[in-house]
């Protein structure tokens, strides 16, 4: 079977409602950042279906020994948000999957040559096997950011098949891009929008992400 990139919109009211609010030009930084946190949360708990390893094991009921299913905690999960924007989403992720090791990724803009630099890298330098990751970036536009996310995760042993991203708007040249790369990558996300305006911003989308999170 050939391998296609998925990508899911959840068609949840929660994540409708806060994807309304984020878009809103009205809405204050406050109310911003708590759309994109639950955003987080919404984003993350559909993300972990058949992805969150589980293992069987027995328990003893006040009444009975019966099946139980818990979350393998022998499976390392990691969480990468990518720096700024990504931090907006950590909260709500990390109210999911609380045992999640979080590793940071800082990438700013080179106002030259407008590709992403990293400014903070702090992964580690190998995964250990069937290591999940979940990658946290509220706009997926040109794609520039997410690929060098997506290059280093998997120069270093991530099995792109084990990693998700969770967004809240994304646009077709992001996807394309990761498409043509990592087939099997499964994104979540709030909304698929149309286009890019000529500075590379998501339209209609909800403006600069980061600056909205973090009221600069
Ligand atoms: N980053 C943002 O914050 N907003 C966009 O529309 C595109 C990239």
């Amino acid at each position: 079977m050939t391998q296609q990139l998925r990508v899911y919109v959840p068609p949840h009211p929660l994540i409708q409602h806060w994807l309304g609010v984020a878009r809103d030009v009205a809405t204050p930084s406050v109310l911003f950042r708590s759309a994109i946190t639950e955003l987080g949360r919404w984003l993350t708990y559909e993300a972990a279906r058949e992805w969150l390893p589980t293992q069987e094991t027995t328990v003893q009921t006040p009444l009975t020994t019966c099946v139980a299913t818990f979350i393998n905690p022998q499976i390392p999960v990691a969480v990468v948000p990518i720096l700024r924007a990504g931090l907006g989403l950590l909260e709500g992720a990390q109210g999911v999957l609380p045992l999640a090791s979080i590793y940071h990724f800082g990438l700013a803009r080179n106002e030259e040559t407008l590709e992403p630099t990293c400014y903070l890298n702090k992964l580690p330098e190998k995964f250990a096997p069937e290591t999940r990751v979940l990658i946290t970036e509220p706009m997926l536009a040109t794609g520039g950011s997410i690929m060098a996310v997506m290059d280093e995760l998997t120069q270093r042993g991530v099995d792109p098949a084990l990693i998700r991203i969770i967004s809240v708007v994304v646009a077709p040249p992001a996807l394309k891009k990761l498409a043509a790369v990592y087939p099997g990558l499964i994104v979540y996300t709030a909304t698929i929008d149309e286009t890019l305006d000529d500075r590379g911003y998501i339209v209609p989308g909800l403006g600069d992400a980061g600056d909205r999170i973090f009221g600069t």
